[in-house]
């Protein structure tokens, strides 16, 4: 045997060890407080990680929507329930009562957690994990497993990164051109804007580490009070996170500066488009050259809550459209007004099948961060009706893009409405500005796929039992300091004991000058 030839057998064994080490990879996905919108970006992942040989556990809050080898599906009709019901409507949207109700609300679901019999069969299962995946958004409660089964654990995130999102990945808050997701400021902001954006990021962190993450403590404490060793607080163990793969795409959302921590993968649930069902399909073929108009508020707001007086709007001015239009509508009894063009379905294809249907026009959507990557990805222009949360930033920077209006569902009338679908169906730019993003994100997605990106992510963690190389030095810090405000103030007090040393320096000088010339006088005038 030469020695080239026992060289490249030695790394064959050493490459081939290495692959089998991460092929028999065993991965828990704990998504139990999830949305349809966030565990869909959940799935395409497993599907991914299962095929390539990895054993997955899921505990979904919401039924697991098919069967997939490799993978054990872990679903309870309780979890079901508290993710079916989201209490949130066209008047439930305040986002400041919303954010005050959230301690409540987090320490009713983890107790919700805690007392699910799949938490338990968890905890006494004894299984080896070679690596965690949580959702980012509202599981904090899952933590304390990080601790159970000292794994490594990575975030995953059905959205751009929250500001404390960005802080448990020591990143820059980038709050001089990264707007808070629930603002509707753009990346150009003036002093204003730029000052309320660092005010609401700072009292998120804050307010999620005072008052949020210690009501999880208190939940998790209860939880584990038969173990015997004490379970460190659930933001200490946060800083042990791997890696942050997160579904913001450089070429639709803000940009942000990140720390090697964070992937982005937006768009990874992207796939050919598939057949329409028949029937849907010969209603848009039947449209002619006018096309056909898709209305869809998303899988949390039900689009049949929509007040009277907004719906008659609605088809009063569907009414004088040449186009055919398909308006996803919940409650089976239908509508008596209802104009021959228009057809309601309880249930609609998935958007991506609908919107590569060449006779599709627009789509008129609540303005979601998955109904945006998909119109982008098709080439469609939308109209965009945000109801809470982040989807007024997202609908506002579709309309600085230019492919998209956006209306307020309160204020619109039936004019302003008609119009504003006329101006997207006949101008084209809308079109053309659609068409130039989507090459754009089409390319990206083409020489280095999210999917592939974020599987070979999550299998580094897993080949390297966790990921601390990739933490910055700077997560020794706290915001205040990453951010450099502790480095601003004493600045500031520094201009300002100068200032005063130099004020006060002036004054003394002056009032001796003025005691001097007083006394000079006043011996000129004894002497004279
Ligand atoms: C499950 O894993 C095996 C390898 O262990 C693989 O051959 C098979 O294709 C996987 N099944 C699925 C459905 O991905
Ligand atoms: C703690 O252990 C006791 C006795 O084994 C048991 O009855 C109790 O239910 C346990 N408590 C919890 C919260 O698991
Ligand atoms: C719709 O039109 C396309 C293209 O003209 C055709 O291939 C398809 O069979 C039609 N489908 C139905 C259900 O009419």
């Amino acid at each position: 045997m030469t020695f080239t030839f026992r060289l490249s057998l030695l790394l064959l064994v050493v490459v081939g060890w290495n692959l089998d080490s991460t092929s028999a990879a065993n991965i828990l996905f704990l998504s139990p407080i999830t949305s349809y919108s966030h565990t869909h970006f959940f799935f395409y992942t497993i599907k991914a990680l299962a095929s390539r040989g990895h054993t997955v556990t899921h505990w979904n809050g919401l039924k697991p929507r098919e069967d997939i080898g490799n993978v054990t599906h872990l679903h309870s009709s309780g979890m079901q329930k508290v993710n079916s019901r989201h209490d949130i409507g066209f008047d439930t949207n305040n986002p400041v009562r919303l954010w005050l109700k959230h301690p409540d609300r987090m320490a009713n679901t983890c107790r919700t957690c805690y007392n699910d019999p799949v938490f338990h069969q968890l905890i006494t299962s004894r299984e080896h994990f070679d690596l965690i995946v949580i959702e980012a958004f509202m599981n904090e409660c899952m933590l304390p497993l990080v601790q159970h089964f000292r794994a490594p654990f990575i975030y995953m995130s059905g959205l751009p990164p929250l500001p404390w999102m960005l802080e448990s990945t020591c990143s820059p808050m980038s709050t001089q051109e990264y707007p808070n997701l629930v603002t509707e400021f753009t990346s150009d902001m003036n002093l204003i804007q730029r000052t309320i954006n660092i005010a609401v990021s700072v009292v998120m962190v804050y307010f999620r580490d005072w008052f949020i993450l210690p009501r999880v403590d208190v939940e998790a404490r209860q939880a584990w009070i038969n173990s015997t060793e004490p379970l460190p607080t659930v933001k200490e163990i946060e800083n042990r996170l791997s890696l942050f793969i997160t579904n913001s795409q450089p070429s639709i959302n803000y940009q942000y500066f990140k720390s090697s921590t964070i992937v982005e993968a937006g768009g990874l649930h992207l796939r050919p488009p598939k057949q329409l069902p028949k029937d849907v399909e010969s209603f848009v073929n039947g449209s002619g050259d006018a096309g056909f108009i898709v209305l869809s508020f998303g899988s949390i707001v039900h689009g049949s809550g929509l007040p009277e007086a907004t719906r008659k709007i609605f088809v009063a001015a569907f009414s004088r459209l040449p186009q055919r239009v398909l308006w996803k509508w919940e409650d089976e009894s239908g509508m008596s007004d209802l104009p021959p063009n228009v057809r309601l379905y309880t249930w609609l294809p998935p958007l991506i099948d609908l919107l590569a249907h060449p006779k599709m026009r627009l789509l008129m959507t609540h303005g979601g961060l998955y109904s945006n990557q998909e119109t982008v990805w098709s080439g469609v222009p939308l109209i965009g009706f945000p109801v809470f949360g982040d989807q007024s930033n997202y609908v506002v920077k579709a309309e600085k893009d230019g492919y998209a209006i956006k209306l307020d569902w309160m204020t619109v009338t039936e004019d302003i409405l008609f119009h504003s679908i006329q101006e997207i169906v006949n101008n084209p730019k809308y079109k053309e500005n659609v068409m130039k993003l989507s090459s754009l994100m089409r390319e990206q997605i083409e020489l280095d796929r999210p999917l592939e990106r974020a599987v070979h992510a999550i299998e580094h963690v897993v080949r390297h039992h966790g990921a601390p190389h990739l933490r910055p030095s700077s997560c020794k810090l706290g915001m205040m300091q990453r951010e450099s405000m502790d480095v601003t103030l004493l600045l500031a007090l520094i201009v300002i004991a100068l200032s005063y040393l130099t004020v006060c320096g002036v004054r003394s000088t002056t009032f001796k000058v003025f005691r001097w010339a007083k006394a000079d006088r006043l011996i000129k005038t004894k002497t004279q």
